[in-house]
C-alpha cells in the first residue's frame, strides 16, 4: 500500500477546501479505491451529543445513526482512540452493516481545536487486514486535512 501517493493525491485534492462534507467525501473516495483490502470507507458524524450520524461513505449501505454507547464506532468516539479489530465476531458489540465484514479500522477525527468530529470507519471482508502503518498513515492524512487551523 503506497500511503505516500494517497497522502499526495489527497493533499493536492483537497488544497484550500474548508467544508468538512466535502473533505471527508474525498477522503473516503480516495481511500476506498486506494486498496482492496478496504471493501467499506466512510465517516460517522458527531452530529449532537454522544451521537454519530452517517457521513460520505463508499461500499455498500452503512447504518444511519450509531450512539457512542454502540459498536466499535462508538468505542472509538468514546475513547477517542484508534480502534483495531482483528476479528469482528470476536467483539461482542460489533455492529454488523454487512455480513461479509470480517476486521475494521476506526479512527477518531479531530478538527484545529481538538474537538471529536467524527470517526472514520474502514472495514474488510479479510480477517485481520489492518496494521499499524495504516493506523499511522491514516491518522496522518485525517490531521494534515482536517486539523488545519
Ligand atoms: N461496524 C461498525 C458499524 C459501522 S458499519 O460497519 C459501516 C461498528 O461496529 O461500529
Amino acid at each position: 500500500m503506497d500511503y505516500r501517493a494517497l497522502a499526495a493525491t489527497i493533499e493536492s485534492l483537497t488544497d484550500g477546501e474548508t467544508d468538512q462534507i466535502a473533505l471527508m467525501a474525498t477522503i473516503a473516495c480516495e481511500v476506498y479505491h486506494a486498496d482492496p483490502r478496504f471493501d467499506w470507507v466512510g465517516f460517522y458524524r458527531v452530529t449532537e451529543p454522544e451521537l454519530l450520524k452517517i457521513g460520505p461513505y463508499q461500499g455498500g449501505h452503512g447504518c444511519l445513526v450509531i450512539p457512542f454507547s454502540r459498536g466499535v464506532c462508538g468505542a472509538c468516539a468514546r475513547s477517542r482512540a484508534p480502534q483495531l479489530v482483528a476479528d469482528v465476531h470476536a467483539f461482542p458489540d460489533h455492529i454488523a452493516c454487512s455480513s461479509t465484514t470480517q476486521s475494521e479500522l476506526v479512527l477518531p477525527v479531530f478538527d484545529a481545536s481538538g474537538a471529536l468530529i467524527a470517526v472514520f470507519d474502514i472495514d474488510s471482508d479479510q480477517i485481520d487486514a489492518f496494521g499499524d502503518e495504516d493506523v499511522g498513515a491514516l491518522t496522518t492524512i485525517l490531521a494534515r486535512v482536517f486539523e488545519k487551523a
